[in-house]
């Protein structure tokens, strides 16, 4: 995968050193015709699925500040009881980062947190995207993000108290126009020819072992395995837990 990264001066090729050797990419001044690639404008990270998509994508822990926690207090709720009562903050691997946001609830909830995304893509965003909110958002100094496959990681962790699994799934059609965050996914995971076999995650960590696994699952989605220990069910989401 080729990638080029578009900067408007001189000033911001300083500012991005450390993203530039994540990525690997071709420094522009104009934006490729033919092929997706990142921007680095007014101290933000986006990336462009293509010249005509007018929608860029970038990742802002921060929009709508406390909006973000108010939107999700329902959600949050839900996430504290799969994770039960602890007396002490729990070391927690999410396999699935994604946008982050159910690491974010994790993270706000007083846990530390060990993150893994395989989407190089995502994972530059969210490097950009933490980095701007790091002052406003100071948990997330208990948070390591990775880049590579979740089992690959995981299998060389030790003391693991839970892992968070939110594996992709088959977007239901009249969802479509609402999961634009899953469809961008979809889209960054196909330009890296990065083959999601969505519930194989679950069946990987499951053979290799954990203390306690949640797997979120929409709500009417089939049951992974019969072994489950509990449920906690949302309106549109539900959190299986086993142990
Ligand atoms: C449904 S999204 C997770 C959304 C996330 N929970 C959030 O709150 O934003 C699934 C993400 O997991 C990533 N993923 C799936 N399997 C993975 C694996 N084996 N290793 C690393 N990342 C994986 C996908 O690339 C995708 O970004």
């Amino acid at each position: 995968m080729n990638l080029s990264i578009v900067i408007e001066n001189d000033e911001d090729k300083r500012n991005i050193d450390e993203l530039l050797e994540q990525i690997n990419a071709k420094i522009l001044f104009h934006p490729p015709k033919n092929s997706p690639y990142f921007e680095f404008k007014e101290n933000k990270l986006r990336f462009f699925f293509d010249l005509e998509n007018s929608q860029p994508l970038d990742i802002d822990f921060l929009k709508g500040s406390m909006g973000w926690r108010l939107k999700r207090t329902d959600h949050e709720k839900l996430l504290k009881k799969a994770v039960g009562k602890t007396d002490k903050p729990l070391t927690i691997f999410d396999g699935t980062a994604g946008f982050l946001s159910d690491t974010l609830i994790l993270l706000a909830l007083g846990h530390k947190v060990i993150a893994c995304e395989q989407s190089k893509i995502l994972f530059v965003l969210l490097k950009d995207a933490i980095r701007r909110a790091k002052d406003a958002l100071p948990y997330l100094d208990n948070l390591k993000i990775y880049n590579d496959n979740s089992i690959n990681l995981y299998k060389n962790l030790e003391n693991i108290d839970l892992v968070f699994l939110d594996p992709m799934y088959p977007e239901p059609k009249k969802h479509v126009l609402r999961s634009g965050n899953m469809s961008s996914i979809r889209k960054i995971l196909n330009i890296e020819s990065i083959d999601d076999v969505e519930d194989n995650i679950f069946f990987e960590f499951k053979d290799f072992g954990y203390k306690k696994l949640i797997l979120k699952r929409p709500i009417k989605a089939g049951l992974l395995d019969q072994n489950i220990n509990y449920q906690v069910k949302g309106k549109s989401t539900r959190f299986d837990v086993y142990i």
